[in-house]
């Protein structure tokens, strides 16, 4: 999309985004441009998954107000051990992943470089699976982080990840968190957030590691019939609501602390915690390596 309708189609979402009606005519007169127009650009609205309808005589409205992602409120809430990493929020980005490779490719950027966007247009998930990405309404994020020891010591930091967005959720107060091999976030069996890591670089030397996270917030009812596993979100699980730029710090630092921890001890200080979320935890497993087959008692992880 050409940057001047996208800037225009983020105008709309902003100004529908406070939940009150706005007509036609409103909005096209701030966007200068025609009803017909406005009605093209609210068909965009929708394709991004947000819940918008039209009352005659009133105008367009939201389902529910949005809450931005704010890049000075994110600012605020991130520890002062994190308060360093440079970090960007986006509106409307294909993956964050990609994102984050941009930067790398285009400039220096330092580990911990963090990418936030409201939506995806083309968001993915493990295994080349679509990774359902509506604005405003989830958390997408995606860090940069450079393996002086190479690609090797990238399974050992998936899981980390993992670990620490399990234990981010839970502090919100969400009860029953789940990890399932290697860094599926799950709740009563059902997907509340992923991991997606994207290595470059060579096989011998430096690597770098683009770290996605996903998080399911509060999935608007257009999204849930394009999602293709069970999933569940925060937000049918909790009683009181909360601001996604908490959930955003909150990610940043810990993640940051924790790859930190990573570098300098490797698993070692994370396996209680990954054990603690568990889910195949003595449970009768069966491991596929091509045409060879494991079968046995799931024990856990060890430093290797
Ligand atoms: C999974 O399949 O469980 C992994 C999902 C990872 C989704 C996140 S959302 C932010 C980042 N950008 C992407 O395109 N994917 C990851």
């Amino acid at each position: 999309m050409k940057q001047q309708r996208l800037d225009r189609l983020i105008a709309v979402i902003e100004q529908l985004g406070d939940g009150h009606f706005h007509s036609g005519e409103a909005i096209g007169q701030q966007l200068n441009v025609s009803r017909t127009a406005v009605s093209k650009y609210i068909q965009e609205v929708q394709k991004l998954g947000i819940d918008v309808f039209r009352v005659t005589g009133k105008g367009y409205r939201l389902m529910s107000p949005l809450q931005l992602l704010d890049a000075e409120k994110i600012a605020a809430l991130v520890n002062q051990a994190s308060s360093a990493v440079d970090f960007e929020v986006d509106r409307i980005v294909t993956s964050t992943n990609d994102v984050v490779k941009q930067r790398l490719h285009e400039s220096t950027i330092q580990s911990g470089f963090t990418v936030f966007a409201e939506a995806q247009t083309a968001g993915r998930g493990r295994r080349g699976k679509q990774w359902v990405s509506p604005f405003g309404s989830n958390l997408y994020t995606s860090f940069y982080w450079r393996l002086e020891q190479g690609m090797s010591s990238a399974m050992g930091l998936s899981l980390v990840i993992g670990s620490v967005v399990a234990r981010v959720i839970e502090t919100l107060g969400v009860p029953g968190v789940e990890l399932k091999w290697p860094n599926d976030i799950l709740v009563d069996g059902k997907k509340i957030a992923g991991v997606l890591v994207e290595l470059e670089g060579q096989a011998l030397g430096v690597a770098h590691a683009i770290i996605g996270i996903g998080i399911n917030v509060a999935m608007p009812e257009p999204s849930k019939a394009a999602m293709d596993q069970p999933w569940t979100d925060i937000g049918s699980l909790l009683v009181e609501g909360f601001d996604r730029n908490k959930l955003a710090a909150l990610l940043l630092s810990d993640c940051h602390a924790a790859l930190l921890q990573f570098n300098q001890f490797g698993l070692k200080p994370f396996i209680q915690q990954w054990q603690q979320f568990d889910r195949l935890s003595n449970q009768h497993v069966r491991i596929i390596m091509g045409d060879k087959e494991i079968v046995g008692i799931a024990m856990g992880i060890d430093e290797t």
